[in-house]
């Protein structure tokens, strides 16, 4: 697998990664579940706001097949497998009723508590932006004038790439990185070169 790291950094953070291929006979834990959200629910966010809200199915459940319906086609190939959809929703607005421009923010900082407690119990993430934005609101009741649907994910245990249709065998694993000195810089902001 091409995750090399160029500093010696806690290997939690090069061995998550985003698989495709899930265990479909794989159910999760009650308990499991729990931890995932609790997980996410201790993470830092402006002014303590917490404008997460985490949907979530599990498979076979009665809401699994509408959240795949929101799922785009090369999504819901591979996602049908997993044990658990989910969507993540941001509260635009703070208490006060004001703007609370962190909010994407926040909502990325307990996607990946979840995603580090998913790993500690032997699972794994994979966050979908490929959704029918327009669908989700509608079909999850999601007011549009407060919340932002952010995006959909999956958790489970990871399975053979085999399991896989050729092409998404292809990716699977295939991984890189941004050099390290185009990330962080001492200093004044300068606008990285596109490819
Ligand atoms: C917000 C978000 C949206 C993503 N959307 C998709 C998606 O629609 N389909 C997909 O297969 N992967 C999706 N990914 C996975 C990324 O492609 C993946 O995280 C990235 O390539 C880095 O790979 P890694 O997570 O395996 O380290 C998404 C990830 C995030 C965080």
């Amino acid at each position: 697998m091409n995750r090399q790291s160029n500093y010696d950094v806690s290997e939690r953070f090069i061995k998550r990664w985003s698989p495709r291929s899930f265990d479909s006979e794989y159910t999760l834990k009650e308990e499991d579940v729990q931890k995932l959200f609790e997980a996410a629910r201790w993470s830092p966010s402006s002014f303590n706001n917490q404008p997460w809200t985490f949907l979530y199915a599990l498979k076979g459940d009665k809401y699994f097949d509408l959240y795949l319906s929101l799922l785009n086609d090369f999504n819901k190939e591979w996602a049908s497998q997993a044990s658990l959809l989910g969507f993540i929703i941001a509260d635009l607005t703070d208490p006060k009723g004001n703007t609370n421009k962190h909010a994407s923010f926040d909502c990325g900082a307990a996607w990946m508590a979840l995603t580090m407690q998913a790993r500690d119990l032997d699972l794994y993430t994979h966050g979908m932006g490929g959704i029918h934005y327009e669908k989700c609101y509608e079909e999850l009741e999601v007011p549009n004038d407060q919340y932002r649907v952010i995006c959909a994910f999956t958790v489970g245990k990871k399975a053979s790439p085999e399991e896989l249709s050729e092409d998404l065998q292809d990716e699977e694993e295939m991984n890189s990185r941004h050099p390290t000195d185009q990330i962080f810089r001492n200093g004044k902001f300068k606008a990285r070169e596109r490819k």
